[in-house]
């Protein structure tokens, strides 16, 4: 082998390995797997969650009917996918009590007020737009979650301002690591975290949440995905403790309290 058969090898054998390593990476997103093992929090499919979601021989069933704003096509900030959305509107149908750790649209919280009993309640809490010097950002949190976090705390109105079950929700301003839920405590239904997506507050917001659900109740989580580092590394923490179970075909993870 020659010099120059050596120079062109060596550029060769680097690009050949990048694009594998980027092929295997895509994969295993697609796959819903590490690079080289499974994602370290087990899947299950929804229907394992409640059996409301158990399908017949013509799909969904009318035991998980609710009132549902579809997202379509349209591109919705920090949003949830139609799944997503409509796995929450149905855990609601039963419940009286519902926290929400990050409000943006209200989407999640007009589905809750609207598939909920009459004498339910929703209390959702956000980083409000004039609020925003209150973001307490800690070392090694993702730059990326804090810009997010900043860019949907824009909203004054929400999809529930001006119907008619806009008095179930309760909305709480705040910075969500300065916020006190010893009131709420042990008293929740369904918790669903999803404020900063940075690791310190998805550390924080979880043990509120674990706080705030009570006994038999459920926390959820979004955007448990490698593309949400702070989500990803905090729940995969949280899973070594605490039994905690990803819902299939979805970036939700849940725990039954
Ligand atoms: C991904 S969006 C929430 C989407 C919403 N849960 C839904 O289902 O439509 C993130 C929300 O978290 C809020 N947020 C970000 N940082 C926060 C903080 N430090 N304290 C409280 N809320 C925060 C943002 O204002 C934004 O409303």
């Amino acid at each position: 082998m020659t010099l120059l058969d050596i120079a062109l090898a060596v550029p060769l054998g680097l690009a050949l390995a990048i694009v594998t390593r980027e092929w295997l990476v895509l994969r295993g997103r697609q796959r819903q797997r590490g690079l080289f093992r499974r994602w370290p929090i087990p899947s299950i499919s929804v229907e394992g969650l409640d059996s409301r979601f158990a399908p017949d021989e013509l799909g969904a069933t009318r035991a998980a009917e609710v009132s549902f704003v579809g997202r379509g096509t349209i591109r919705v900030p920090g949003g949830t996918s139609d799944a997503e959305a409509w796995i929450l509107a149905v855990l609601a149908k039963d419940t009286r009590r519902l926290f929400e750790f990050g409000t943006c649209t209200g989407k999640t919280a007009y589905l809750w007020a609207r598939n909920q009993p009459p004498d339910g309640r929703v209390i959702t809490l956000t980083l409000g737009p004039d609020q925003l010097a209150a973001y307490h950002a800690a070392d090694g949190d993702d730059t990326s979650a804090e810009l997010y976090a900043r860019q949907e705390s824009r909203f004054d109105r929400f999809l529930y301002s001006g119907t008619e079950v806009e008095s179930r929700v309760t909305q709480l301003y705040g910075d969500s690591k300065s916020f006190d839920e010893t009131p709420y405590a042990g008293s929740c239904d369904v918790v669903f975290v999803d404020g900063s997506h940075a690791y310190s507050y998805v550390v924080s917001d979880s043990t509120k949440a674990l706080r705030l659900v009570r006994p038999g109740g459920l926390v959820l989580w979004h955007d448990y995905s490698p593309e949400c580092p702070g989500v990803f590394r905090a729940l995969n923490e949280l899973a070594r403790r605490l039994s905690l179970q990803h819902i299939r075909g979805t970036t939700l993870v849940v725990h039954r309290a």
